[in-house]
């Protein structure tokens, strides 16, 4: 009996998350690495909008209200699609909006004198969920299998596919909270952190592409786990952290 409540809560559990981005734990860390690169003014105006939820917290808001339709207008928001030998500017735009104009949105609505507060909330947790996912490397797509979803794979034997393996299959299988990670990617020195923080968003989706290479080279698509996993886990870390660490310097340039 407990194994079938257990399979069912399985089953449940798997079918909700197939939807989400760097699944929570992913995307908590680059709001808890943010939160701590924060100056005191930036922190001061983002606790004003946000009151006591951390940027953690607001990071997953984005994917939760996937499934209400009032935020249908925004699912393409998540992901930005730059075919091989292509850079965003010449790309075709999607009209439904893609992840590098989102962001660009959200700071505008961030900086903005006359957008209400409600409106100013909403932007923050937006934006701190995209930053997030441009430094997913999936999430910047060829164009050809949907960021990787078309890409089916075992994961340890589970059926899955390339794009979960990178939001949340490889991070889930380290059983780290998201603040024990949080503290095993944050050590950027003061010139890393300046190196990353400068340039545009459209440079950092740019950035996303020179990592595909190593991304699809997953072997045997049937018997990933282990070794996919060390291959990648430096680089995921990597990603984690300077998803946060831009995210400060996109923050403290709005609020500070
Ligand atoms: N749908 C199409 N391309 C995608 C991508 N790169 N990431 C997530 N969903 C997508
Ligand atoms: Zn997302
Ligand atoms: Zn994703």
């Amino acid at each position: 009996m407990k194994r079938i409540l257990l399979s069912a809560i399985l089953i449940s559990f798997i079918s909700t998350t197939e939807v989400l981005a760097w699944g929570q734990t992913g995307h908590r860390v680059v709001g808890q690495v943010a939160e701590n690169h924060l100056t005191k003014k930036a922190r001061k105006n983002i606790k004003k909008l946000l009151g006591s939820e951390s940027l953690a917290i607001a990071s997953a808001w984005m994917d939760e209200v996937k499934s209400d339709d009032t935020y249908d207008h925004t699912h393409d928001w998540h992901w930005v699609t730059i075919p091989e030998g292509e850079t965003y500017s010449d790309t075709e735009k999607n009209p439904k909006g893609d992840l590098v104009e989102a962001i660009g949105r959200m700071k505008a609505i961030l900086k903005s004198d006359t957008a209400s507060r409600e409106h100013k909330v909403v932007a923050l947790r937006f934006l701190v969920h995209l930053v997030g996912d441009l430094h997913q490397p999936l999430h910047v797509g060829t164009g050809e299998d949907k960021g990787g979803n078309d890409v089916k794979v075992k994961w340890f034997y589970q059926s899955s596919n390339l794009h979960r393996v990178w939001d949340s299959e490889i991070i889930d299988s380290k059983q780290l909270s998201y603040t024990e990670l949080a503290e095993a990617v944050d050590h950027a020195s003061a010139d890393q952190i300046k190196k990353w923080q400068s340039g545009t968003v459209a440079e950092w989706a740019q950035e996303a592409i020179t990592y595909r290479e190593q991304v699809y080279e997953t072997g045997d698509t049937d018997k990933m786990g282990y070794r996919y996993m060390y291959q990648n886990w430096d680089l995921l870390q990597d990603q984690l952290e300077k998803g946060g660490i831009r995210l400060a310097g996109l923050l403290n340039e709005i609020f500070g």
